[in-house]
């Protein structure tokens, strides 16, 4: 259920499991093909794992993997107990646990319960009987609501959140695209058929889940406005899911305002009661704002904002994820400068708050910078969630509508479609990329792997040097003062298995650093862009352009040695709940 380090002394220390793990965000269908219908599957992705396992990443998230229509990749669901069969069948799906299990590879599902595909037969009854059982498994209303076109997730794409049936003689709400109906979470029912769907899926050895649309799936939607939020149902999502199975983790969608994120972590001052894990949105903005500045005040300022966590919560850091970049909660003057730089074309934005690139891209394919992002997203306190294609520095389609430019199939080799499937290329779900920067005969994993200074090579080094400070996932992060102008980031993170010190430079010129009251004994090198040199004076630190050093100060508790109450407040200890 949890890792236990032994510290120095011989102490007993325990991390759970996702406070030190590495999340790999992939689809399945744009992995890897097995049978050359142009579609990824498990068997598919089931032949990658030995790559997987070597990259250094220890948690599959796979987005939706459920039969669909495929409308909106997969988070359109028509099935909840079963693979969609382009995929294979469940029964691909325990193979696939089986081999994940062998490695130490953990899997988590995307849970989209906040809307069904309107496919589903649940959605297909509904609408078409008043008397249905299923009428009220979906929000509906009689007459045409005051806000029917308002609150669009999608604007520009989605017109309405608010539609009207003709089979169903009403309108029915849906946050997202219009097929895309809203269930209604309200509903008792409905409550335990979502219950019943993670208890699936747990069975079938998943250690958790992301929680798709967190806030609107508590939503109490109304015609003419929603009533707030009935947080309730995270708990009960939360007590059952671990009196299922202990160690399984809830990782929610959650872009909200600070003040509401405890309603979906639980409270600071006790252990995290609801969902254990949340994306930090807020820090993925200031990242962007940071890089685009070429400044590291933004990540500072970010990180000493974050709200502090339950016991045993944890952060999601992510630079890029399978949607847009989502820069709605910035300032409107800072996201014009994000946009400037990193967008700066209309085909690269999208929804009027977004950026729909990868990095690599993003960045102008300048390794350095690509690098020093990286390393910058690994070094922040919790648990890195990377995007499939990032560890090669793939890049985007933006022929392909909406965030579809960034979900192009994975690119293995120079073999026809990079590798990714022996079907003709007019028959693969998407294009796989193809041009004079990115294209697959450029940018693959077979050529990376033999090459030792490649982006590939590099995330190797890196997550496997990540695994070996615990103190990232787990412990305080601090950031410290230099003098060497804005440009530099310097955070030190402490925990009882050890202390870190981190230096990015996120400019273009060399510099010294000196970080102030910085003491170690006995400092060591882990991890930097290149070679500095076997001294390590922390009084005056060399930091190349885009330059980063990741140096360990100490191992084990520091000293006088903390007695065994305090070490076991950095524990999670066993599942503990409060209900709402
Ligand atoms: C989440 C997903 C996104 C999806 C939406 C609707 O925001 O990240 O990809 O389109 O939910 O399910
Ligand atoms: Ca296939």
């Amino acid at each position: 259920m949890t890792t236990g380090l032994v510290t120095r002394t011989g102490r007993w220390t325990v991390v759970s499991w996702y406070r030190n793990a590495v999340v790999y965000s992939l689809d399945v269908r744009t992995f890897q093909d097995s049978n050359g219908d142009g579609i990824g599957d498990l068997a598919g992705l089931r032949s990658r794992l030995d790559y997987l396992s070597r990259l250094g990443v220890t948690v599959l998230w796979l987005s939706p993997i459920h039969p669909s229509p495929y409308r909106d990749g997969g988070y359109d669901v028509t099935n909840y107990y079963d693979v969609d069969p382009s995929l294979g069948n469940l029964g691909d799906f325990t193979l696939l646990m089986n081999e994940c299990d062998e490695r130490g590879l953990r899997v988590m599902l995307d849970l989209v319960v906040n809307h069904t595909s309107d496919e589903h037969p649940w959605f297909t009854s509904a609408r078409s009987d008043p008397r249905s059982p299923y009428r009220d498994w979906y929000v509906w209303s009689t007459e045409e609501p005051a806000d029917s076109a308002e609150g669009m997730v999608f604007p520009g794409v989605q017109e309405r959140t608010w539609t009207y049936d003709d089979a169903a003689g009403a309108w029915y709400h849906h946050r997202f695209y219009a097929f895309q109906p809203d269930l209604n979470t309200e509903n008792p029912e409905v409550r335990a058929e979502i219950l019943k769907v993670l208890a699936f899926w747990e069975r079938l050895g998943v250690s958790g889940f992301r929680i798709d649309a967190a806030p609107f799936l508590v939503e109490r939607t109304r015609p003419g406005g929603a009533q707030g939020r009935d947080y309730s149902f995270l708990v009960e999502i939360r007590e059952q899911m671990s009196w299922l199975r202990g160690d399984a983790v809830l990782l929610a969608e959650a872009n909200v305002p600070d003040e509401e994120l405890y309603e979906f972590l639980g409270h600071a001052d006790g252990a995290a009661n609801r969902l254990q894990m949340l994306f930090a949105f807020r820090l993925n903005e200031a990242l962007m704002l940071a890089l685009a500045r070429e400044d590291g005040s933004p990540v500072r300022d970010a990180l000493e904002a974050l709200p502090p966590l339950p016991r045993g919560g944890a952060w999601a850091t992510f630079l890029r994820n399978h949607d847009e970049v989502d820069l709605s909660q910035l300032a409107e003057d800072e996201r014009a400068e994000v946009m400037a730089a990193f967008g700066p074309d209309r085909r690269h934005q999208v929804y009027g708050r977004g950026i729909r690139r990868r990095l690599a891209s993003m960045l102008g394919n300048d390794e350095a910078r690509l690098r020093m992002a990286y390393s910058l997203q690994l070094t922040m306190p919790g648990t890195p969630v990377i995007r499939y294609g990032d560890e090669i520095g793939m890049g985007e389609n933006l022929d392909l509508p909406e965030r579809e430019a960034i979900r192009t199939p994975m690119q293995w080799s120079r073999r026809a479609n990079g590798g990714f499937s022996t079907a003709a290329p007019d028959r693969l779900l998407r294009p796989v990329v193809d041009d004079a920067t990115y294209g697959y005969t450029h940018v693959n994993v077979t050529d990376q792997r033999l090459e030792p200074d490649s982006t590939l090579s590099w995330f190797e080094r890196s997550l496997h040097t990540l695994r070996e400070c615990p103190e990232v996932g787990s412990g305080t992060t601090t950031v410290l003062t230099t003098d060497a102008g804005p440009a530099v980031l310097a955070h030190r993170t402490e925990a009882t298995t050890g202390s870190m010190l981190f230096l990015h430079n996120l400019g273009e010129e060399d510099l010294v650093v000196r970080v102030e009251e910085m003491q170690s004994e006995e400092p060591v090198e882990v991890f930097a862009d290149r070679t500095y040199g076997r001294e390590l004076d922390l009084t005056a630190l060399a930091l190349a352009p885009r330059g980063f050093r990741w140096i360990r100060l100490r191992r084990g508790p520091a000293d006088p040695l903390p007695g065994p109450e305090e070490v076991r407040d950095e524990e999670t200890g066993p599942p503990a709940w409060t209900s709402a």
